[in-house]
């Protein structure tokens, strides 16, 4: 994984590597290269696209975000713009798996286990493939797949969904709205997914689903705060690591204090 999926990562890496764990870090050739200088072994494979055309799709994705367009525009170009970076991302795993010398080290080295944010379905692609135990590292799926994968309890008239702002008390209409968004992300999921499932569905030569591959996770490391998000029952699998995130602190800069004779890590 690239970008701010690794950099969360990176942490959790050092600290294995620090306590004797074996650990080898599989990237693209081509990647932002956030941090590649730990002590850990990293594997390269190559793939179809440079440097810049990488950039420029991420690029077009964040210019998407910021266009001021009426709200369902924007939704679609938002959701437009999701499924070109995705497809992107999903290129990345037709070059791990084309790659014979990388496929071959993967099913020598007999690794107990894979670790992986699965947002782009390669590395859950990969454990199914192996039949590897593996470990989901990561802030959440749109559509809450981390919910429906693991079989928590999720009842459309108890639980609300992302962006309603309803709460567990819901009128007639708010459960009608609440399962409308339900159905929604059903196809908004299978839509943005597709390219993923039927690449996994070929390298398996079976018919799989997006549970399919997800729901064989050994453990869900979860990167937000249970406090943060709606209280909902979860599984025992599914272990809050919010705080990963702030493990590297640093004082704000003069830049993000109010005045410029005030600074807040003066005062902290
Ligand atoms: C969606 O993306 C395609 C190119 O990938 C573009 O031609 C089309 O105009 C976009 N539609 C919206 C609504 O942004
Ligand atoms: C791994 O290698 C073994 C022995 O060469 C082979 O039988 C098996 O099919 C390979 N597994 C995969 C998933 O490639």
């Amino acid at each position: 994984m690239d970008g701010s999926h690794w950099l969360s990562m990176r942490q959790v890496v050092k600290k294995l590597t620090e306590r004797g764990h074996e650990v080898v870090v599989i990237i693209p050739e081509v990647s932002w290269q956030m941090g590649m200088t730990e002590a850990h072994t990293v594997k390269t494979y190559p793939v179809s696209y440079t440097l810049e055309e990488l950039d420029s799709a991420f690029h077009e994705y964040i210019l998407s975000h910021l266009k001021g367009l009426p709200f369902l525009q924007k939704a679609l170009a938002l959701y437009n713009s999701s499924i070109a970076i995705f497809k992107v991302f999903f290129s990345q795993c037709k070059g791990l798996f084309s790659n014979k010398e990388m496929m071959q080290y993967l099913n020598q080295s007999d690794f107990d286990a894979l670790l992986t944010d699965p947002i782009f379905m390669c590395g859950a692609t990969v454990a199914n493939y192996f039949s590897l135990p593996s470990i989901f590292f990561m802030r959440g799926f749109p559509c809450g797949l981390h919910y429906t994968a693991t079989q928590c309890p999720n009842p459309l008239s108890y639980v609300p969904r992302l962006f309603t702002f309803n709460s567990d008390h819901m009128t007639f209409f708010q459960r009608v709205e609440n399962a409308l968004i339900a159905i929604l992300e059903l196809g908004y999921c299978n839509g943005l997914y597709a390219e993923a499932t039927k690449f996994s569905s070929e390298v398996l030569q079976r018919d799989v689903s997006l549970l399919d591959l997800l729901n064989s996770a050994s453990i869900w490391l979860l990167r937000f705060d249970y406090v943060f998000e709606y209280a909902r029952p979860v599984m025992p699998n599914m272990i809050f690591v919010g705080g990963v995130n702030c493990v590297q602190k640093k004082p704000l800069s003069k830049v993000c204090s109010f005045s410029p004779d005030y600074t807040f890590s003066n005062e902290m």
